[in-house]
């Protein structure tokens, strides 16, 4: 096992509630992926009618989110010259507000921190600004809409 295969372990507060990240590794847990992917960015917010994101499905690294044995959420890393980039974060509406997405992207960035990158890059929706933010992320350029949900570039250096 390399580092960035290592399952992460992290254990909220005050609900202390078990969350393990890991990297997916067979197609069964991908198309768990895909689930969440198509019950938050299609069926709640109607951002995509796709889940597929290919080709850089196929050359990123993805993450899932689990408690009690449950995938709960997501997000990829996507390696582009000196760049990781993090897209299609996102964590079931029912899990929400227990720490994965924290969790999902603290190990996403220790991910990107292995390589010789220089900057961690997302684009933002607009509500989640303050959630980007408290990773260390800054606003970059002007706010633009991705049907009809308002996105904002992000940079952190690494
Ligand atoms: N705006 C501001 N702060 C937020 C936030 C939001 N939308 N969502 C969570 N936070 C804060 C929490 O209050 C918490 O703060 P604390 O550590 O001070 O208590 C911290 O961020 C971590 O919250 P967490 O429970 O880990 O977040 P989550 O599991 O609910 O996941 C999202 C956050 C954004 C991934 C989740 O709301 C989601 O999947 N939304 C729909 C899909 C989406 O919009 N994805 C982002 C695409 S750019």
């Amino acid at each position: 096992m390399t580092a960035t295969d290592q399952p992460r372990e992290h254990t909220t507060s005050p609900g202390g509630t078990v969350l393990v990240t890991r990297p997916v590794n067979n197609d069964a847990e991908m198309e768990a992926v895909y689930e969440i992917r198509r019950e938050v960015f299609v069926r709640e917010q109607g951002l995509t009618r796709t889940v597929y994101d290919e080709p850089d499905d196929r050359t990123s690294i993805h993450l899932v989110c689990q408690t009690g044995g449950r995938i709960v959420g997501t997000g990829r890393l996507t390696f582009v010259r000196d760049e990781a980039h993090i897209a299609w974060v996102a964590v079931r509406k029912a899990d929400r507000g227990i720490g994965a997405g924290k969790a999902l992207m603290e190990h996403l960035l220790s991910i990107a921190r292995t390589r010789p990158v220089e900057y961690a890059t997302l684009n933002a929706q607009t509500h989640a600004l303050d959630f980007y933010q408290s990773f260390g992320f800054e606003s970059i350029g002007r706010r633009f809409h991705m049907s009809q949900i308002e996105h904002q570039f992000m940079i952190k250096v690494l």
